[in-house]
């Protein structure tokens, strides 16, 4: 195992924290993989042992090499694929639903956690540290918990849910609230790090997109080995797409897939600055002032382009931007289904929706999507739906009543 630069293959040693290149270009970790067969991965199935009861460390040939006692797993992974005929009148076509709110913390990060933190505590950092728009702070403060270690987070103030801030106060993290926007707060991050030496978990460290890997693998599982032809997720700071990207490669060197599926981002419109560099034929990141509804993916210099747009190339895919609108709707009809997710999750539907009326996704094709976070991290964006006035398309308004049956049956009447 060693780092390599994506940009001219240099390699690094793998057992100190190293960000960045001589160059400042992005690292990724180069794999030792040996030869694997489904075989192996389908008996590890139902396991009750550590660590390959954990959806990420079942696939541990696929992962970095720690020794058993340095991994630090809750477990995380093992989420549902959700496919069923209503949902796919929902998307216009086949679609998985790969539900990542299903994880401990209640989003796809603590696929990465696991991996970053056991990386951490292999290398004997002392304070780990990252900034987020409230995901990444839930988990890096939720496993740093578990590993005995501190962590201090950088979220930008007033712009993330109160459950993800309620999450990161209760498992303990120091809080520091940035006024400005998430990438001020990535900024700052960037610089305590540099100046206090703290370990960073934010997706520019290559150790925590190995573990976001496993939600492709999994998913592949879970379909019995059958790739799908699209796989549609969102994007903000990028690092999903960079980890499902290297997913498909080394799933196709392994031989688990024949061919790569095509990869589409979802970006909200007014956070799309990966979308606006894909009409401009990846000409480079013109970073933007970031606003949407979906605080998750309120991004304006995703960190991590230098390694998404080489996925959308390799794969022949594409990226796009959704009106906050469109990701409302589509969240609500997510949620209706009894399934439920946050604001940005919802952008794949949404993008699927697209891509299908638009004829890019053809009607047999069978698609995957990544909900990447769990309807519970933000409440307001619910309330605020279901109660505006005027009503929304899907608007579930409680009724308030007094104390009576007659009252009762007028509450029932349309109900019965
Ligand atoms: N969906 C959710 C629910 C997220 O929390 C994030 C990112 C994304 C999608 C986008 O993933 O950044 O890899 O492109 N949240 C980060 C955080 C930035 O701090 O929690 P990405």
């Amino acid at each position: 195992m060693k780092l390599r630069s994506i940009e001219h293959g240099t390699l690094y040693p793998p057992d100190t924290q190293q960000l960045a290149d001589d160059n400042g270009g992005l690292l990724e970790v180069a794999l030792d993989i040996p030869d694997v067969s489904t075989g192996l991965f389908d008996e590890r199935l139902g396991s009750l042992d550590a660590p390959y009861r954990s959806g990420v460390w079942r696939y541990r040939e696929l992962m970095p090499d720690f020794p058993d006692d340095a991994i630090v797993s809750k477990p995380e992974g093992n989420t549902n694929l959700y496919h069923e005929a209503r949902l796919d009148d929902l998307a216009g076509v086949e679609v998985w639903f790969k539900h990542e709110g299903e994880n401990p913390t209640g989003s796809f990060k603590d696929r990465g956690m696991t991996v970053g933190v056991s990386h951490a505590r292999w290398i004997g950092a002392s304070v780990v540290a990252c900034a987020s728009t409230g995901n990444t702070s839930a988990s890096v403060a939720s496993y740093a918990a578990s590993a005995g270690l501190p962590s201090v987070v950088f979220v930008p103030e007033g712009k993330i849910s109160a459950a993800k801030l309620a999450q990161t106060i209760a498992y303990g993290a120091r809080i520091i609230q940035v006024r400005g926007d998430f990438d001020a707060a990535m900024a700052m991050v960037r610089s305590a790090a540099d100046r206090y030496g703290l370990y960073l978990l934010n997706s520019l460290n290559p150790f925590r997109l190995e573990g976001q890997k496993s939600i492709f693998l999994e998913a592949l599982q879970q379909r019995r080995w059958q790739a799908p032809d699209w796989v549609v997720l969102p994007g903000g700071n990028l690092g999903n797409v960079s980890a499902l990207g290297k997913a498909l490669r080394e799933a196709l060197h392994a031989g688990l897939i024949v061919e790569m599926p095509k990869v589409a981002v979802v970006q909200a419109a007014g956070s799309a600055p990966f979308a606006a560099a894909f009409e401009r034929g990846f000409d480079g990141l013109e970073p933007v002032s970031a606003q949407t509804v979906a605080s998750a993916i309120q991004i304006g210099a995703p960190v991590n382009y230098a390694k998404a747009w080489r996925v959308i190339r390799e794969t022949e895919g594409l990226v796009l931007a959704v009106a906050d609108s469109e990701l409302l709707d589509a969240k609500a009809e997510i949620d209706r289904a009894g399934i439920g997710c946050e604001p940005a999750s919802a952008a794949g539907l949404a993008g699927i929706r697209r891509l299908v009326n638009e004829g890019v996704i053809d009607a047999g094709e069978r698609v995957l999507t990544i909900l990447t976070g769990n309807l519970m991290k933000d409440s307001d964006t619910v309330i605020d739906y279901h109660l505006a006035d005027p009503p929304q398309a899907l608007s579930n308004r409680p009724v308030v009543i007094d104390s009576s049956l007659d009252a009762l049956d007028e509450a029932m009447s349309d109900v019965l």
